[in-house]
């Protein structure tokens, strides 16, 4: 099956403020194919693949359960396209004003010499405007830029202009972004559930929003496969060529979401991303919060799931020490 092989499904997502709709987006698809090879914004670059340089990072924008922004930075290269269907995703080239005006963590970049090779460069721009956002263009310390710049790998040259640049995004003017607009887009584009339109549909990327649409898929198309947040799954895209034409997507099904405490008892669903796992776990434990700092970068434990490294057997599989540790 060629990448490009069609889709019952359409991915609609915003970028520059508008809605791109793409008809017959594989369900394999990476969003950095998606943004390179489908739709030429090539300000995003491929590193390694596999999640660990953050070279391919982008900003993506959902709106919460409460009808807030939530910003976070992800690794395009190992996400599948459809996993940010009807959310707002932004790349280097869309975060500057209509005008050229550089928006300020570009801005701040140049100013403090911070501007580094055109492959690791794009990725920093994007952890620092995901940070600026996140802040609403407060001032942030040297630890929160450390914090979200954990994702960035470079291997030539130095991290302190960056440290510095961060530190002084927020002397810049803002480009004037119209979170309520956007709240109203991302509200119109809010999924549906997307199951296959037939249970003979051969190609699909589905997105259950509850745990009986996702038992009812499932039961239907027991052959495809459960995806969360793949930053495991992704590699076997990229690094091991698999294909995948048959997708669940878990990472909206509202039950695998959730975090419940009783008693001294804390569930954590299957699909709750590692760090808001993470921040349960040390809300009672903050022995913790150094190791839960140090797991990955931060672009893979917002998509990662706890319950996705339990469940995949993988080698690398770094909190199964623990959670032994925690019995
Ligand atoms: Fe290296 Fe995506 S290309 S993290
Ligand atoms: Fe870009 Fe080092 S990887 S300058």
């Amino acid at each position: 099956m060629p990448t490009s092989e069609s889709s019952p499904d359409a991915l609609r997502l915003i970028r520059r403020g508008r809605v791109v709709t793409c008809h017959g987006v594989a369900p394999d698809r990476t969003l950095l194919q998606l943004l390179r090879e489908d739709l030429h914004c090539t300000a995003v670059k491929e590193g390694c693949a596999s999640g660990d340089c953050g070279a391919c990072t982008v900003t993506v924008a959902e709106r919460t359960p409460e009808g807030a922004l939530r910003y976070r930075a992800v690794n395009s290269c190992i996400r599948l396209a459809h996993s940010v269907d009807g959310q707002a995703v932004w790349t280097a080239e869309d975060i500057a004003a209509a005008d050229g005006t550089l928006h300020p963590a570009q801005r701040a970049l140049v100013e403090c010499h911070g501007s580094q090779c055109g492959f690791c460069t794009p990725g920093f721009v994007m952890s620092l405007f995901t940070l600026h956002r996140q802040r609403g263009g407060e001032a942030v310390t040297r630890d929160d830029a450390l914090h979200a710049l954990s994702g960035n790998l470079c291997r030539c040259t130095g991290y302190r202009p960056i440290l510095d640049a961060a530190q002084t995004m927020h002397h810049w003017p803002d480009v004037p972004l119209d979170e309520a607009a956007l709240l109203q887009k991302l509200e119109l584009l809010a999924p549906d559930g997307r199951a296959p339109e037939a249970d003979s549909a051969e190609n699909f990327y589905a997105t259950p929003r509850t745990l009986a649409e996702l038992l009812a898929l499932r039961a239907a198309h027991p052959r495809a496969l459960l995806a969360a947040g793949t930053t495991d799954v992704g590699l076997w895209v990229t690094k091991q060529h698999q294909r995948f034409a048959q997708i669940i997507d878990l990472t909206r099904v509202a039950e695998l979401r959730r975090i419940e405490r009783a008693g001294d008892t804390l569930r954590i669903g299957a699909a709750a991303t590692l760090v808001d796992a993470f921040a349960a776990l040390a809300q009672d434990r903050p022995q913790l919060a150094p190791f839960l700092d140090r797991f990955a970068g931060l672009p893979v434990r917002v998509s990662g799931t706890l319950g996705g490294n339990v469940a995949n057997g993988s080698p690398i599989g770094d909190s199964m020490p623990l959670l032994i540790a925690l019995g």
